[in-house]
């Protein structure tokens, strides 16, 4: 099929190269110049693992195009809105990019095809976007109005394009589904030859979830709001395992060995960040507000997620008593790992914060580096976690990155100024970091000291004299 993507972001590129390469003939769209030079050179303007392939191999077969929004449009027969969301002053979704889309749409495309919502929106946006692609139609044109909402995540944005658990259509009539199920005919069957894993044996078929439009935009947002709080409910219970003497880790284990409750997303931590839960929760709230309804529910959350950059704050100035002066070597920039996404994340206010405090920070981010350069020039970047940490009087774990938890900490006790790791994410196991002669700081858990001698087999003692556990 003819599809045209608008939006080459996080979403739209992910979608454009992913369509293409299950066979359709996809435009990609931006209204930013400078990303569209990039993409018909080859390079991407960002990092998700594998999207790098799927764009250079489908560019290269033709199946995949850049261009502007206005050529984009015409001759489709499906057209995916992807462009951003981001919050008003006032917490709102800023649709004007939405609008705009839909007035090119309008005025260029003729006969009928599919208009598709894939941004994240408040209910009732499709209703509107219909009456607006209207009401700007110029050349004659009939368009059936989808509501798709996407739930991809960075970093694994790929596979959850062609595994997703469901896919959920929002359709103000059947015929509409059909055509839209055509293009999704190869993920629904699960018959496509899969880029990310070799001998795929992920193979199961998604949920092919049929609403109204007003519906599918609720999944959306209850999705991540829900999502979001748990977050804030685990670390809650974090503070409160702190103040206790109790290990949040194996509460969360406990808790989510309960399939009503679920493993997933009980992690402690610095809170949620990036381009999605922060504003989509308080978008959710004022779209609950307007309507009537009191979410004061999903406002704690917020609170909760916002209390928790302080949080970590005040575990580094309890360490480190003075921050004025302190060499500090934070590692991740990222707003989680595998991506270069920095917006919303908790490292800038992290970072921001430790420098207004008076605080030199070098940092080292395997892929946002430079994303967090444009915007935190101040700080020193690293080419490596070991370079950060040079003569460092705290090391700050601030995304779990994976290569953090294979450091060798025999050569990083060898290069710091003072071992002692404050653990933002759990990520570490407590045990190997104190037996490496470092003091350990995380969330929910009681400190463990550095271990000087450790006698073979014997755990290292946490600070409240109990054995840590591995
Ligand atoms: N990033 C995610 O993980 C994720 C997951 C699910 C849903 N979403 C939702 O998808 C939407 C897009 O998110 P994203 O992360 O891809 O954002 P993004 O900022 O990475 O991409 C949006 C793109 O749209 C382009 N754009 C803006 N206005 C335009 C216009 N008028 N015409 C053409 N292009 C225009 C921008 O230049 C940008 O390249 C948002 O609503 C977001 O909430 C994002």
């Amino acid at each position: 099929m003819n599809i045209s993507v608008i939006g080459a972001g996080y979403v739209g590129l992910t979608t454009a190269a992913c369509l293409a390469e299950i066979g359709h003939t996809v435009r990609c769209a931006d209204n930013d110049e400078a990303k569209l030079a990039l993409l018909r050179n080859g390079q991407l303007p960002f990092f998700e693992p594998h999207l790098e392939d799927l764009v250079r191999r489908n560019s290269r077969n033709g199946r995949l195009r850049f261009a502007t929004t206005e050529e984009a449009v015409v001759g489709s027969e499906a057209i995916f809105i992807c462009v951003g969301t981001p919050p008003l002053e006032n917490g709102e979704a800023d649709l004007s990019a939405i609008a705009n889309v839909a007035r090119t749409i309008a005025q260029r495309v003729t006969g009928s095809c599919l208009v598709i919502e894939k941004s994240t929106v408040p209910v009732q946006t499709g209703q509107r976007l219909k009456r607006q692609l209207e009401l700007y139609s110029t050349r004659g044109f009939h368009c059936d109005l989808i509501s798709n909402p996407e739930f991809l995540r960075e970093g694994s944005a790929i596979e959850d394009f062609f595994h997703p658990d469901r896919i959920v259509i929002g359709v103000e009539r059947q015929q509409a589904a059909e055509r839209l199920s055509e293009i999704y005919r190869p993920v629904l069957e699960q018959s496509f030859d899969c880029p990310v894993h070799q001998n795929c044996s992920v193979k199961k078929n998604p949920a092919w979830v049929v609403t109204d439009t007003n519906s599918a935009e609720l999944i959306k947002h209850a999705s991540n709001s829900f999502l979001a709080m748990k977050i804030s409910f685990i670390n809650m219970v974090a503070d409160l395992c702190e103040s206790v003497g109790a290990d949040v880790t194996k509460v969360a284990l406990g808790m989510g060995m309960d399939p009503r409750i679920g493993a997933a997303f009980l992690n402690p931590g610095i809170g949620f960040g990036g381009f999605c839960f922060p504003k989509d929760v308080q978008a959710f709230v004022r779209i609950a507000e307007k309507s009537g309804c009191d979410f004061n529910l999903l406002r704690e959350v917020e609170k909760v997620n916002k209390r928790r950059i302080e949080h970590f704050l005040e575990k580094i100035r309890k360490e480190l008593w003075v921050i004025r002066g302190r060499k500090i070597a934070v590692w991740g920039l990222a707003f989680k790992p595998n991506t270069d996404d920095v917006r919303f994340a908790p490292s800038l206010e992290i970072v921001r914060a430790l420098i207004h405090e008076g605080a030199t920070v070098k940092a080292y981010d395997p892929q946002a580096t430079e994303k967090a350069r444009a915007i935190m020039p101040e700080v020193e970047y690293c080419a490596s976690p070991y370079e950060a940490a040079q003569d460092a009087e705290a090391i700050l774990l601030v995304t779990e990155w994976p290569e953090f938890r294979a450091i060798d900490w025999q050569r990083l006790r060898g290069v710091v100024d003072r071992p002692l790791v404050i653990d933002g994410r759990n990520a570490l196991d407590p045990a190997k970091v104190a037996e490496s002669g470092f003091h350990y700081v995380s969330i929910g858990r009681q400190p463990v000291l550095a271990v000087p001698n450790v006698i073979e087999g014997e755990p290292p003692l946490r600070v409240d004299g109990a054995a840590s556990t591995r």
